[in-house]
Formats: C-alpha cells, structure tokens, sequence
C-alpha cells in the first residue's frame, strides 16, 4: 500500500479537527469563545424556519407585532393608543392580554409537518421575546409564562418533541432584556454596574431553558443597550461550549452586547435582515420576515406585505450563493394556527427544494456567486458538481454561462429534467446551453448542474 487515498485524508482530517475542536477548555473571553469551531449541521442545513409567537400575537397590530407592549407604553405612538382606546375597556393593561393567547388550536405536530414539508432542517421559536413572557414554565417568572396563564402549556417543550420527532434540529430565541422587568430597569438606571437582573433572572432562567430542552441553537437577541460584560456572556457561553449538555452540538448567533454582532459569538446575524454584497469570510445567517413587516402575527397584514414565492426563492438562494444560512418567519396566530398564507409558502418552497435542494443543502459557495448570463444566476458547489440557478424565465431555449470553463467531458443537466443537455463552448470561456422546455413552478427558478467544469 502506498500513499493514503484521499477517504483515508479525509478520515484523518475528521478525526484531527473532532481531537482539537474538543481538546482544552474554552475561556470566557472573545479569542477563545471565537475560535471554536461551528458545529457541522447548521453549515449543512442552509434553511431553517423562525416562530415569533408571544402574547404579542394577541394584540397583533402595528408594524412590528412583537414590539407592541413598547411602542404603546414605552414609546407611546398615537396609532397604538388609539388601537387600544378603540377596541378595550379603559384600565386595560398588557399583561391582559395574556389569559387570551389561548394556543386552542396549536398542534405542535402540524407546525412540524408544515415546517418539514418547507424543506427546511432546523426551526428557531421565540422561548422569551422582550415583554418577557416566557413560553415554557420559567421558574423565574412569577407567573408570566405560558403554563400559569394563557394557554396553559409548555409550548418550547411541546414543540421541542415534535420538531425533533420531523428529524429537525431544534433552536430557541431568547431576548437577554426585558423592557419593563423593574429589576433589569434599576440595572440599566445605575448604568449596568449592577448585575442584580442578570444573576436573578438571565442566568437562572438560561441554565434553565438549556439543560430542560436541550436547544441545539441560541438565537440571542436584545443585547444591545449594556455590554456583553453585564450579561456575562462569555461566562455564560464558556459554559455552554463546556460543560452544557449540547456543548458538542450547540450553535450561536452574535448577539450577546452592545457592539457584538457581525463581531463575536458564534455565526453572524448582523444585523435584521442583514443582506451582504461580496462574500463573507464567516459563516452567516439572514433572518427574514414573510410578512416584510412585522415577526409577530398582525391583524392588520395586508396580502401585498407577504412575500410571494418567487420573491422568497431568489432571496434565499442569494444567502446561500453568500455562504449564508436563511431563517425563515412567520408568525402564528393566539389561537395557535400558521396562517394559512404563510403555511402556502412554507410548502411551495418545499416542492421547489424537492427538485433543486441538491443546489442548497451542503453545498458551498463557488469561487464566483452571480453573473449576469442569458439572466441572472446565483452559483453553488458541492463536490465536482456546481449549480447555476436562474430565477427569472429566459423565455429562449439558448443560455449563456460566461464563468463556468468546460472540459470535453463537462455535463451539464437541469434539476428535474432526465435527460443531459446539449452544450458547446464559447470562443473565450462559458458555454451555450441548449434549455429543455422547462418544467413550470410557481417559483420561477430553475437549477443548471455543471459536472466537471472548474
Ligand atoms: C415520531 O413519532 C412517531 C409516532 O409516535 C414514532 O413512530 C417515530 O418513531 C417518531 N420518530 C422519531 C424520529 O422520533
Ligand atoms: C459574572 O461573571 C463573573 C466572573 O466569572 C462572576 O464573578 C460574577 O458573579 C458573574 N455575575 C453574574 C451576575 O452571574
Ligand atoms: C447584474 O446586473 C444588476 C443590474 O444591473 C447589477 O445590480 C448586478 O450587480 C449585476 N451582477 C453581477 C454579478 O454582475
């Protein structure tokens, strides 16, 4: 036997990165929390569904639903005092509308079915937004969660069951403020050299959360008013990677203190919505809204802020061309229900996944990420294999690639299309394909895999 065949490399290189990844301790500070590498799955999974659901839902009005509680009491804007001097009594407070978020009609199983038929491999729900209402029974909540009032049920371990049951891995958001917790305010008033908040709440209810349900995602967000050191993040993530019981498993975000994100943690969220124009050189995530509005459920949404198939295909494959990761929300209903709208795109964008996902899960950025072809394409890799996704229909049989450089045994298919298509190079570099009649979808996208080009 001579040299090592390149499986046998690979094994070595799998096993040398497991050995260093978990060799040492990490230490609660940015160099040694930063270095630690991001678990494979979520590389993997490119697309993943986000679940704004509160006590938020029940109001459900404004431009961000889930901001309700602040723009009524704390900013006091003239729409939201309206809405609530027009439709309840006087003296009604939020906390009312707790007993009223019922969840009558919430089915975990059904939220996983439709979140598996979208296609996507991982689901992030709201454990606690800012209001700080937590949807599982918190110890240290003193009644604001979800099993003392409203629908009288862990929701993050109902949910936790089935999603897992779906085979998708399992995520929670968690708010580190809260807008009216008088002890985070009294923090906050003596300029967050007090930590009364974080040792009382945060870090119980985080340890919590962690070892009950076992998250292989945190989603950390409402960090930016005090710096990470107040939140004790890096205490609290030193833990996490080290002795928690995900510690191999577990994937975070970067929002963990004021000026954090795009920074430190784990992959970047930058900022909502984040939608970079080169290629990052760390691993990111877009977290995006179906309806372009709000994260929480609106009463008020209007078909035209929903996001339409095609509009939400093209901009997760951008994210993925980028080497990101997209999140995905909607926001149910109090009663429990994904709107029906939002449940229409959630399964559309699982039968364009059936035929083109081979583009999107695992795959890697290319060395180029778009070009202006016959139309527009974004590009991926995975192995020899890279794909060309078009999202605009040509509406000519002739295609032009101008990146791609062929060989004589470049092969080149449309997803879902049997049969190989004819090609010829092009003088300089790129090819000419001859496009099949292309089988229609909603999602006005379609996929090229080029097999032996570079
Ligand atoms: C999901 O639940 C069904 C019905 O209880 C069970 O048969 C199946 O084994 C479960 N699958 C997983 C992956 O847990
Ligand atoms: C934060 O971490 C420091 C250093 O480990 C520790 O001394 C302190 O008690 C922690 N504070 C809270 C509120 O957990
Ligand atoms: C393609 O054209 C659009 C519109 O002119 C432009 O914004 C975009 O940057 C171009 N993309 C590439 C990769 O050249």
């Amino acid at each position: 036997m001579g040299a090592f065949s390149p499986s046998t490399w690979l094994l070595i290189f799998c096993v040398s990165s497991f050995i260093s990844a978990f060799s040492g301790r990490y230490t609660p500070d940015w160099k040694s929390l930063d270095a630690r590498p991001l678990p494979n799955w979520y590389d993997e999974a490119k697309f993943g569904i986000f679940i704004h659901w509160g006590v938020f839902s029940v109001p459900g009005y404004g431009g961000y639903g889930e901001w309700f509680w602040w723009f009524w009491q704390g900013r006091q804007d003239p729409n939201y005092i309206k809405f609530m001097m027009e439709n309840y009594p006087p003296g009604f407070t939020y906390a009312d509308f707790a007993p009223m978020l019922h969840g009558q009609f919430f089915d975990p199983h059904e939220w996983a079915d439709i979140f598996e038929a979208s296609g996507a491999k991982y689901v992030v729900f709201t454990s606690k937004h800012h209001e700080g209402f937590t949807n599982w029974p918190s110890p240290n909540t003193w009644s604001w969660n979800s099993v003392n009032t409203g629908p009288h049920r862990d929701i993050v371990g109902d949910l936790a069951s089935a999603v897992r049951n779906r085979s998708l891995h399992y995520g929670l958001y968690n708010s580190l403020y809260e807008w009216f917790n008088p002890i985070y305010l009294s923090d906050k008033k003596a300029g967050f050299k007090t930590q009364e908040f974080v040792r009382n709440k945060l870090m119980p209810e985080l340890h919590n959360l962690v070892t009950r349900y076992k998250p292989e995602l945190i989603w950390s967000d409402g960090d930016w008013e005090a710096p990470d050191t107040y939140w004790n993040s890096t205490e609290f993530l030193a833990w996490l990677y080290n002795d928690s019981p995900v510690k191999d498993i577990v994937v975070t975000n970067d929002r963990w203190g004021k000026g954090c994100y795009c920074k430190h943690g784990g992959y970047y969220n930058c900022k909502d919505r984040y939608s970079p124009g080169e290629l990052p050189s760390h691993k990111w995530e877009k977290c995006q809204s179906l309806d372009i509005h709000s994260w929480g459920f609106r009463k008020n949404m209007k078909g035209t802020d929903v996001m339409d198939l095609a509009a939400v295909i093209n901009d997760l494959v951008y994210t993925v061309a980028m080497g990101g990761n997209y999140l995905l929300n909607s926001g149910p209903t109090p009663d429990g229900m994904i709107p029906p709208v939002f449940e229409e795109r959630l399964r559309s964008i699982g039968a364009w996944m059936k035929v083109n996902g081979e583009a999107i899960y695992a795959s890697r950025p290319w060395r180029v990420q778009a070009e202006n072809a016959t139309v527009p394409v974004w590009y991926t890799s995975k192995g020899s294999s890279v794909y060309a996704v078009f999202c605009i229909n040509p509406m000519q049989y002739s295609f032009k690639l101008s990146t791609p450089k062929t060989t004589e045994g470049s092969v080149v298919t449309l997803l879902g299309n049997p049969e190989p298509l004819r090609w010829a190079p092009l003088p300089s570099s790129g090819l000419v394909i001859l496009l099949p009649e292309l089988p229609p979808t909603p999602a006005q996208a379609w996929t090229l895999k080029l097999d032996r080009v570079y």
